[in-house]
């Protein structure tokens, strides 16, 4: 049996084969079937993606009708209990975990970068006290590129992979400069010392102790956090980064533009709407109605539901799991008892049920956020971070493909056909 689908075209009578390659047909291939020798061919229509393959990857593998995610074979749940954020970073970057040594050198190699240039400050200074962190972190990320025009050299693998250190190394000095800006706070340097979060805790919160020591637990917690958030394949913001980046823009704009997509509320702007969404309710009494006016279609729950989840997500099983860990340092944030009431009528209303809406990752990380003492306008600023890494791991990848094209997706135009501009059309 060959591995071809044949498709019979009814307008013409004609029959097509089509040679399937890992289960999938090719969208050009559909271009053969014709009306005509003067008709385009046809194409594969699908808007937002629903069900088409844009790359061939090896990095993240999501089943998510059985709510597995796995990068680069290992499964998310073994990583969040063995691994450490910059490990991950490793394995996504090079295919495999590091061994001891290749461990301390990676983590040595990523501190050389988490200093920003003095001038960054400057710029940061510019902002309205009031500016969202997500916008801050956008433009900084993107003004970097003025300091490394070397950046734009992307077909160099060495210099690719030296700007994704400096990305990974600057995002939590970024992020933590954008917070202390908008309390009028004075900035902190890197202390390489540290671990990665423990680091960006020190940067966050330093008052006038010689040395701030982050709680133990909450470090954790957010290496943790840090790791379920790094890659989630062709999501909406990566997708964004390989689009940008197939122009061969340098991976400061195009990690600037991932971020702009992941601040939406659908994405990775849902961690903050679930806050709020969670303070609007209140109390567990208000539960049942929200969920009514979700249902009516009124609203949405936010950081329920997902395109490829059709089952609970994985990570958010963890981050339940982090949250009772950080409650015994930080005390119980008292919103859980609302998203655990949300959670629990959900799982057994048929409109839930049968929409296959289950928890996703932001559902409750908003939580642990909160107790450690971010604010809610960071908390898309915590997901770019580590998401970062994913950007840079497919960016460096796509950049290797053999397959590599500039992104330019066709439309189906069915606007006026051709017209005149009348001589007079402004009388
Ligand atoms: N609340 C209520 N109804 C929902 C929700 C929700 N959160 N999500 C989907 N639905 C309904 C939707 O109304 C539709 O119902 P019907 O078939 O009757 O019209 C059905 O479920 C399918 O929804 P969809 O909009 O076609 O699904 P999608 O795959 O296009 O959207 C989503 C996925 C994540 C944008 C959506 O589920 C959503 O808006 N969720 C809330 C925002 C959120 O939590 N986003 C974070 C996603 S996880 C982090 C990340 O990786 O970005």
């Amino acid at each position: 049996m060959s591995d071809t689908l044949t498709i019979k075209d009814n307008r013409t009578g004609k029959d097509y084969e089509i040679d399937i390659v890992d289960g999938n047909i090719s969208a050009k291939d559909l271009r053969q079937i014709k009306i005509n020798q003067g008709d385009f061919g046809m194409m594969s229509y699908d808007p937002g993606f629903m069900n088409t393959a844009n790359c061939t990857s090896r990095i993240t593998d999501l089943h998510g009708s059985e709510g597995i995610l796995r990068y680069r074979g290992y499964p998310i749940e073994q990583l969040a209990e063995k691994s450490t954020f910059l490990d991950v970073v490793y394995l996504l970057f090079n295919g495999d975990l590091p061994n001891r040594q290749e461990s301390s050198d990676w983590e040595e190699r990523l501190t050389h970068h988490t200093m920003i240039h003095e001038k960054t400050k400057s710029f940061l200074k510019g902002f309205n006290y009031d500016a969202h962190p997500m916008g801050v972190f956008i433009s900084t990320v993107a003004a970097l590129s003025t300091f490394y025009p070397d950046a734009r050299n992307v077909d160099d693998p060495d210099v690719r992979l030296l700007q994704a250190c400096r990305l990974i190394g600057k995002t939590p000095t970024i992020a933590s400069y954008a917070y202390r800006n908008s309390r009028g706070l004075p900035f902190i340097y890197p202390d390489n010392d540290l671990s990665y979060t423990g680091n960006f805790l020190n940067m966050m919160y330093r008052m006038v102790e010689p040395r701030y020591q982050a709680h133990p637990v909450l470090e954790r917690a957010l290496d943790i956090l840090f790791i379920l958030h790094a890659d989630h394949e062709q999501n909406c913001s990566t997708s964004a980064m390989r689009n940008i980046a197939s122009s061969k823009a340098d991976p400061f704009v195009s990690v600037a533009g991932a971020a702009a997509a992941l601040y939406g509320p659908s994405h990775g702007g849902a961690n903050e709407a679930v806050l709020n969404m969670l303070k609007e309710i209140g109390t567990k009494d208000k539960v049942a109605d929200y969920m009514n006016r979700c249902k009516d279609g009124e609203l949405r729950l936010m950081g329920f539901g997902h395109r490829v989840y059709k089952n609970y997500d994985p990570r958010a099983r963890i981050v339940k799991k982090v949250a009772e860990e950080v409650f015994e340092v930080t005390g119980r944030n008292p919103l859980i008892d609302v998203a655990m009431e949300l959670e629990r009528i959900a799982l057994e209303d048929d409109y839930f049920v049968s929409r296959k809406l289950y928890p996703n990752v932001d559902f409750y990380s908003g939580l642990i956020y909160e107790a450690m003492g971010f604010p809610m306008e960071a908390f898309t600023v915590l997901f770019a971070i580590p998401r970062t890494a994913g950007w840079l791991a497919q960016w460096m990848e796509q950049m290797e493909d053999p397959e590599f094209r500039i992104a330019r997706p066709r439309q189906n135009y069915q606007g006026p056909g051709e017209r005149h501009v009348p001589d007079d059309y402004k009388s």
